[in-house]
C-alpha cells in the first residue's frame, strides 16, 4: 500500500481492509448475541457510515433485524464545525424499537449526542451505538459507543466511507494524515 494525496495533503496507510473486516465480524458476533430476537433497527448515519453499515449488517446473522438511514453533517474539511445540521430525517416509527446507531467514527461526540436527543423524543425501547472508529481524546460530549471497532488517536483519517470534503470514501483501506516533518 502506498501513500496517497488529496488536496495537496499526504495520507499514509493506517488500517488495512483485512483488519477492518476482522473487526466488523467481531462486532457482528457481539451484536448478534445482544440483539437476538429483538427486532433491532440499525440506524445508519449517512454519509460516512454507509460502507461500514453495509458490511456490518450483512455480517450480522439476525433474522429479524432492519436497517434505516438518517443523514447528519457536522464537518467542514478537517474541522468539526461544532454545529450539527440534520439533513435527512427519520421516517420510520421507532417507538418501542431497539435502536442500534451505526456510525463510522466518533470524534467530538456532538453528532451522536444530537442524534440521541432527537431519538429519545420518539420513545424507543433502547438506544445503543456501534462505531467502527473512536477517538477517545477528542470526545467532548456524551459517552463512548457501546461497540467500538478501533480506538485511535486524534488524527484525521479517510477511506472506507470517511471523506475529505466528499472525496476518498471509496478507498477500501483507511489512511491517516501524515505528520509534517
Ligand atoms: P463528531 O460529531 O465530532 O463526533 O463527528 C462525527 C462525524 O465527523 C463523523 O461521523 C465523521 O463523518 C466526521 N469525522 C470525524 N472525524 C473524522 C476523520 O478523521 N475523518 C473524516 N471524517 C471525520
Ligand atoms: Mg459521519
Amino acid at each position: 500500500m502506498e501513500e496517497i494525496t488529496y488536496q495537496g495533503l499526504t495520507f499514509e496507510p493506517y488500517i488495512r481492509r483485512e483488519e477492518i473486516a476482522k473487526q466488523v465480524h467481531r462486532l457482528a458476533e457481539e451484536i448478534e448475541r445482544d440483539y437476538e430476537g429483538k427486532n433491532a433497527l440499525f440506524l445508519c448515519i449517512l454519509n460516512g457510515a454507509f460502507i461500514f453499515a453495509s458490511d456490518l449488517f450483512r455480517a450480522c446473522k439476525l433474522r429479524d433485524a432492519e436497517i434505516a438511514f438518517i443523514r447528519f453533517k457536522s464537518y467542514q474539511g478537517m474541522e468539526s464545525t461544532g454545529e450539527v445540521k440534520q439533513l435527512m430525517g427519520l421516517t420510520e416509527d421507532i417507538e418501542g424499537r431497539h435502536i442500534l446507531i451505526v456510525e463510522d467514527i466518533i470524534d467530538s461526540g456532538i453528532t451522536a449526542a444530537q442524534l440521541r436527543k432527537e431519538l429519545a423524543k420518539h420513545n424507543p425501547a433502547s438506544v445503543k451505538m456501534v462505531s467502527l472508529l473512536f477517538k477517545p481524546d477528542a470526545l467532548t460530549i456524551g459517552e463512548a459507543p457501546n461497540y467500538v471497532g478501533f480506538e485511535i488517536p486524534s488524527k484525521f483519517i479517510l477511506g472506507y466511507g470517511l471523506d475529505l470534503d466528499g472525496l476518498a470514501r471509496n478507498l477500501p483501506d483507511i489512511y491517516a494524515l501524515k505528520e509534517q516533518r
